[in-house]
């Protein structure tokens, strides 16, 4: 009888492996940046020749291999990372398969030279997962990998490849992404000679997220410092007003691994409720740790994806960390060409009570430290703060402060409104009946008891009362023409389109002459609101002039 189930020769095998593992030359220069980084690399050089397709060399200055070990490395399976499978659970290597460097060596003209000790070299060679030659070389400590003519004998791999351009773009993706991950490592990626990253190590993150896409990206962001339980997520999340409608950075990063996930990305912007305008998208850089066993890292051929024990959980945690990012006052963005916006960040703005700006005059009538505030145009408050000079729009700033109160009226009970002494009859048309008949419930929640008369006409018996010169019948114009005009589209929350559009028609204009009283209740509230950089469409409530770019500019520092 014959057999018609044969085991696979080796090479075979490999090269199967091998089309899971080695997509294009971008995976290769990932698999072998990440051996650099477990072999303890702190510089790590790449070049590519033709986006890869000839060339690919990634040299390192890490533990490198002595002879017996780099022989062994290029067989399958072949691994100093794990021993046994319970190794995996927690495992902090970006490898741990023991796959890469034969799945590689099978489909190119591989060379492997490697020196543990500095003083004898090894240098192998490999063509299409076949041993050449191993021979004795001289290097220092460190290891390079040359792939050659990468699925040359795989040739209808070979025809998958894209442009040239297209595949450099997608190895500098993956040095980018690695070098984030690795601030305190050097990098440096040459494409035909030509240098595109040269990134210096460094210990803060963003200043290696400067190195890599510059100042315009950069000045953008607000750190996110987040633990809950378990999980903590740092990383950057870009100011609301600044964020674009293309273009955007999202980086996950799950316990130093880059990782797909566009659900923890929607988490975190979900964390910039109300904030955003319509259509823009924030670069989003998002580094979470969290214990070993509560992510499996095992999932994906490429690593790309890990599986949460608790996603829920994450998602959650995540959302709230940008939303406490972009709370402090802080948050507001500075003017001008400000120097170091970066480390003036969270010192810059007092984010917590006003009386520590006001000294609590409405609460303490005589014991307060006030600042002097200033209208100017009869629509922007200006006052000094700790670390400069601060300018709130005071429309956008009465907006935030009157959302967030009817996002807890409309979730609550309800406003305490004013009965009026005269109730007002309005005439409204059919479609504006409609949506008041629709949005009933809310407009009682912020303070509108309306009922109907005759004909198009409705009474209005209680009214809210944000400022004394709020004008109720007008706001309650404009409020039922929005809802019945269904402007507003964006916020997805019906609650938040209401609470945004009633906000934006109740809010004191700006062109509004304020009595320091007025002013000083409205910064103070505005201090204490969640979320008060912001207004709900994504423009700043304050910006900030600091003060060392008033030094900068006068020439005092
Ligand atoms: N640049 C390097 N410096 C030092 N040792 C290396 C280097 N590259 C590979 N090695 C050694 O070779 C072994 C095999 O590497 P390979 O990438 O094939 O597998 P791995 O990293 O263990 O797992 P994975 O397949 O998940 O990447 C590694 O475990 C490591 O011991
Ligand atoms: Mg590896």
């Amino acid at each position: 009888m014959t057999t018609t189930i044969a085991v696979l020769a080796s090479q075979v095998a490999d090269q199967i492996a091998a089309g899971e593992v080695v997509e294009r030359p971008a995976s290769v220069v990932k698999e072998l940046i990440e051996n650099a980084l477990d072999a303890g690399a702190s510089a790590v050089r790449i070049e590519i020749e033709d986006g890869g397709k000839s060339l690919i060399r990634v040299s390192d200055d890490g533990a490198g291999m002595s002879r017996p070990d780099a022989e062994l490395a290029l067989s399958r399976h072949a691994t100093s990372k794990i021993r046994e499978a319970a190794d995996l659970i927690g495992v902090a290597t970006f490898g741990f398969r023991g796959e890469a460097l034969p799945a590689i060596a099978s489909v190119s003209r591989f060379e492997l030279e490697t020196s543990s000790d500095g003083d004898l070299a090894t240098r192998l060679r490999v063509t299409g997962g076949k041993r050449e030659a191993v021979d004795d070389a001289a290097r220092q400590r460190g290891t390079t990998v040359t792939v050659r003519g990468l699925f040359f004998n795989t040739p209808a791999r070979r025809k998958f490849l894209r442009a040239q351009a297209t595949e450099t773009r997608a190895a500098v993706e993956v040095v980018t992404l690695l070098a984030l991950t690795r601030p305190d490592v050097a990098f440096t990626l040459t494409s035909d000679d030509r240098p595109l990253i040269d990134v210096r190590p460094t210990a803060r993150p963003i200043d290696r997220v400067h190195a890599l896409w510059g100042r315009e990206l950069a000045d953008t962001l607000l750190p996110i410092v987040y633990r809950e339980g378990p999980l903590e997520v740092r990383g950057f999340a870009q100011r609301p007003a600044q964020a674009k409608p293309a273009g955007r950075k999202g980086y996950v990063f799950v316990r130093g691994r880059p990782i797909r996930d566009p659900f923890i990305l929607r988490a975190a912007e979900a964390g910039y409720r109300s904030t955003l305008a319509p259509g823009d998208r924030p670069s989003l850089i998002l580094f979470l740790e969290l214990p070993g066993d509560a992510v499996d890292v095992n999932v994906h051929p490429s690593k790309l994806e890990v599986r949460f024990r608790d996603k829920f959980f994450v998602e959650k945690v995540v959302e709230e960390a940008v939303r406490a990012a972009l709370g402090p006052l802080a948050a507001a963005a500075p003017l001008g060409g400000v120097g170091d916006s970066w480390a003036g960040l969270g010192t810059s703005l007092p984010a917590g009570a006003p009386q520590e700006l006001f000294g609590s005059e409405s609460l303490a009538p005589g014991t307060q430290r006030l600042a002097p505030l200033l209208q100017v145009f009869d629509t922007y408050i200006v006052f000094q703060t700790d670390s400069g000079v601060a300018i709130v729009d005071q429309h956008a700033a009465h907006e935030r402060v009157l959302y967030e109160q009817a996002m807890r009226q409309l979730t609550g009970d309800g406003a305490s409104a004013q009965r009026l002494l005269l109730p007002l009859t309005l005439e409204f048309t059919a479609p504006e009946l409609e949506a008041i008949d629709a949005h009933r419930e809310l407009l009682r929640r912020v303070g509108y008891e309306v009922e109907p008369f005759s004909g198009r006409a409705v009474v209005v018996h209680t009214a809210p009362n944000p400022h004394p010169r709020f004008d109720a019948a007008r706001c309650f114009g404009e409020l039922v023409a929005d809802l019945a005009g269904g402007r507003f589209g964006a916020l997805a929350n019906r609650l938040e389109r209401f609470a945004a559009t009633y906000a934006c028609r109740a809010a004191i204009k700006a062109g509004q002459h304020l009595e320091p009283d007025e002013m000083r209740e409205l910064v103070a509230r505005l201090l204490t609101a969640t979320l008060p950089a912001h207004d709900v469409h994504g423009r700043p409530t304050v910006v900030q002039l600091p003060k060392d770019e008033l030094e900068r500019r006068f020439g005092r520092s």
